[in-house]
């Protein structure tokens, strides 16, 4: 993705003149290869997306489209106020109401009535206004999307963050394989095999494919999906998008019923880039988020954790899904991140763990 170059911070008044900062930051890139509880059988990185200050991944992508809808915004309609609209209870939300606070423009964010405290909590730090609808997130845009529909076009610029169905939001996301390839350098670069991920709207995938494309890495692109929402599984297995009527999975983030229609052509498209999907138990997911914490002391939430079960309880699948790995070869797990877990949270997983392993 090509980067616009900060020369100045933004304003109330966003004048034409006016460079916008990137709201992302880059994160880190470290090897853990000989801190995991397994030996893996190859060098094993995290992409540290829970470093992003929105707390995850999302600031990239949905930074990418807000960034490109204020450009706009102030080359025609410089007399228009811009206001960002959005509908996610988790960490898609998060990013445009920190968005919002970063660029100094106002936020409505609608959220399902049981949207978790601590999300409401940190939506309200970014001076996000808050309107509680509707018990799903469909629900609560159909709202929102209402609300749109009444205000004054002519002084209002809106600008509706999508969690993940957008161009411009796997443009942004695709940021992150740039940073990992000039983190690794050439010679590195040569060794890696591929990256994890793990997959919900399927807008992170469709940003690594297309950073991997543009990067002419030469790789394999896990994902990885929890049994409790198994939307791109099912969708492959249909051979078209699905939508499924109800998804409960302990990994919220990745709760999605539909995917975009882009990661379908991707997950098919072998020319460059493969990508394989493994079905992981939430349990695995909350066994990883626990592991984690232990040993890079940081809470994540299961979203996360789905894709970091690779390292740490679902080793099998790098055997599995990278052929024969040398101690050489390189696999990069993205730590996407994500503020929908506490370290009450933690401590609520532990005991889930438990007794599911006291049931074996
Ligand atoms: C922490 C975290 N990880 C992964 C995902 C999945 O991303 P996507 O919907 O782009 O597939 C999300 C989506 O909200 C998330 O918040």
């Amino acid at each position: 993705m090509s980067s616009t170059t900060a020369t100045t911070s933004t304003s109330e008044n966003l004048q034409p003149s006016t460079k916008l900062v990137q709201p992302y930051v880059q994160t880190s890139l470290t090897e853990v290869t000989d801190i995991l509880p397994i030996k893996p059988p190859c060098r094993v990185f995290f992409k540290n997306e829970l470093e992003q200050p929105s707390g995850s991944f999302k600031l990239r992508g949905i930074g990418h489209l807000v960034h490109k809808s204020i450009e706009n915004a102030i080359a025609n309609h410089p007399t228009k106020k811009i206001h960002v609209f959005a509908s996610s209870g988790g960490n898609a939300g998060l990013a445009a109401a920190y968005l919002a606070y970063f660029y100094k423009v106002k936020c409505t964010v609608v959220l399902p009535v049981i949207s978790k405290p601590v999300v409401q909590e940190k939506l309200r730090s970014y001076g996000a206004e808050i309107i509680l609808f509707g018990n799903t997130i469909n629900e609560a845009d159909k709202h929102l999307k209402n609300l749109m529909n009444s205000i004054d076009l002519d002084s209002i610029y809106p600008v509706y963050c999508h969690p993940f169905n957008n161009p411009l939001i796997w443009d942004g996301h695709s940021s992150l394989v740039d940073e990992v390839c000039s983190q690794l350098g050439p010679e590195e670069l040569g060794s890696l095999k591929g990256m994890v991920c793990s997959v919900g709207g399927g807008g992170l995938y469709n940003g690594i494919y297309q950073g991997m494309k543009s990067n002419k890495v030469s790789g394999d692109i896990l994902l990885i999906e929890t049994k409790q929402a198994p939307t791109l599984s099912e969708s492959i297995e249909a051979g078209d998008v699905i939508t499924l009527k109800s998804v409960n999975s302990m990994a919220t983030s990745l709760a999605c019923s539909y995917t975009t229609k882009q990661t379908l052509q991707y997950y098919h498209d072998n020319s460059v880039v493969q990508s394989k999907l493994e079905l992981i138990d939430d349990i695995d997911a909350l066994r990883a988020c626990v592991a984690f914490s232990k040993c890079c002391k940081k809470t994540v939430e299961p979203a996360c954790g789905a894709a970091l079960s690779v390292a740490y309880n679902k080793i099998d699948l790098l055997y599995k899904n990278f052929g024969h790995l040398q101690p050489s070869d390189i696999v990069v797990v993205v730590a996407c991140g994500g503020s929908c877990a506490t370290d009450q949270d933690l401590a609520t997983f532990e005991q889930i763990i438990r007794k599911s392993d006291t049931k074996l």
